[in-house]
């Protein structure tokens, strides 16, 4: 597709390959049932979820990350020793400290990059692409491997049925360069809103509460929701924030071939095809296998979608992601 690049006076930023991770053990909605007061028809016609993917009690983020990074470094047929940085996005770290990007570092063997992380929950990914493609516009950095991973399983309250049965483990990756010829990510439009950070947060664990005993005993340390209020502006944010991007980026919605969606929940996505007016098969939707990963669900969606060639060369893409803080972004990305 051809588009007006006159504006465009800086390296644009490509995607030269993307990967995934998910970890082997399978939750069902059946096995939930087993540990928290619900049932299979509650959680799919309330959700669109049926299972999720667990991590091992041994597996961490960065092992998960890791993995996913692998894969796009295959995908997109350069080796580690080529990355300059590695951004991860996450809100369940290995650590406080070191950052989780540098655990992937020493673990895929990356030396020449410079990594850290970025926290804006299940926006994260999204973010650190935006930050990627900055640093690769300015021309400081060449070769950014972007990731969203999140081990939600270790900081789920596994007795409260109005979180536990939402979430999953798992990890996505991209790697960005500039690429002759490529706009890659054309525009992002992004937004955050503090004043609601306490519809969707995990109280406990840093210095508002530090973990102490008492702190522990009242899992301080795990999710709490809002579920009606997080559904409610989880669709106004990621619907104004497409429209924001696809104005940005000069497109309609008839020009994007693919949507891919933060994967929450099915009646989240479907209010936005109905409000965007545009059919929900344009949409790449795995919610129903993993649950909201967070950082690396529209991580591993687009992995996906692109195994899937949903997209080819030149189509235009729009990813689109909501999550605590709050956070919200849409990035119109031409493939
Ligand atoms: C959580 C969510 C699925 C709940 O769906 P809902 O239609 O809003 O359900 P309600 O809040 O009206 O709850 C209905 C009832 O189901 C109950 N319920 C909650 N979780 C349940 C479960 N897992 N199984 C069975 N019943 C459950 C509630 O206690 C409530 O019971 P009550 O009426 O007796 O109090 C929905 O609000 C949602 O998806 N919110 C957004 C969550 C999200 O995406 N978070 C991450 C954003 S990044």
């Amino acid at each position: 597709m051809s588009l007006n690049l006159k504006n465009n006076q800086f390296p644009s930023a490509s995607v030269l390959g993307t990967g995934s991770y998910v970890p082997e053990k399978i939750m069902t909605n059946a096995d939930l049932e087993k540990m928290v007061e619900t049932n299979d028809e509650w959680i799919r016609t309330r959700t669109g979820i049926r299972e999720r993917r667990i991590g091992a009690p041994h597996e961490t983020t960065s092992d998960m990350a890791a993995a996913a990074a692998q894969s796009a470094l295959e995908n997109a047929g350069i080796t580690a020793s080529e990355l300059s940085m590695i951004i991860c996005a996450t809100v369940t770290p290995d650590m406080f400290f070191p950052n989780t990007a540098c655990f992937v570092q020493a673990k895929i063997g990356a030396p020449q990059a410079v990594c850290f992380d970025v926290s804006a929950a299940c926006s994260g990914f999204l973010y650190a692409m935006e930050i990627a493609r900055q640093f690769i516009a300015v021309g400081t950095y060449k070769t950014i491997l972007v990731i969203g991973a999140d081990k939600l399983s270790s900081i789920v309250d596994w007795t409260d049925r109005n979180t536990c049965v939402l979430f999953g483990d798992g990890a996505g990756a991209a790697i960005l360069q500039h690429r002759e010829g490529a706009r890659g990510i054309i525009t992002t439009s992004m937004g955050s809103d503090g004043r609601l950070a306490d519809i969707l947060y995990t109280p406990g664990g840093g210095s508002a509460a530090p973990i102490t005993a008492e702190n522990v005993h009242e899992k301080l340390s795990t999710i709490r929701m809002n579920g009606r209020e997080t559904y409610k502006q989880a669709v106004k944010a990621m619907m104004e924030s497409s429209q924001q991007a696809l104005r940005q980026a000069g497109v309609t919605i008839d020009q994007i071939k693919c949507i891919i969606p933060h994967q929450a929940n099915l009646r989240i996505i479907e209010a936005i095809a109905d409000r965007l007016e545009v059919s929900l098969e344009k949409f790449h939707i795995n919610l129903d296998r993993y649950g909201n990963t967070s950082a690396a669900a529209v991580a591993i969606a687009f992995d996906e979608a692109a195994r899937q060639q949903r997209f080819q060369r030149g189509d235009l893409i729009l990813l689109v992601v909501f999550g605590g803080g709050l956070t919200w972004a849409a990035s119109v990305i031409q493939w």
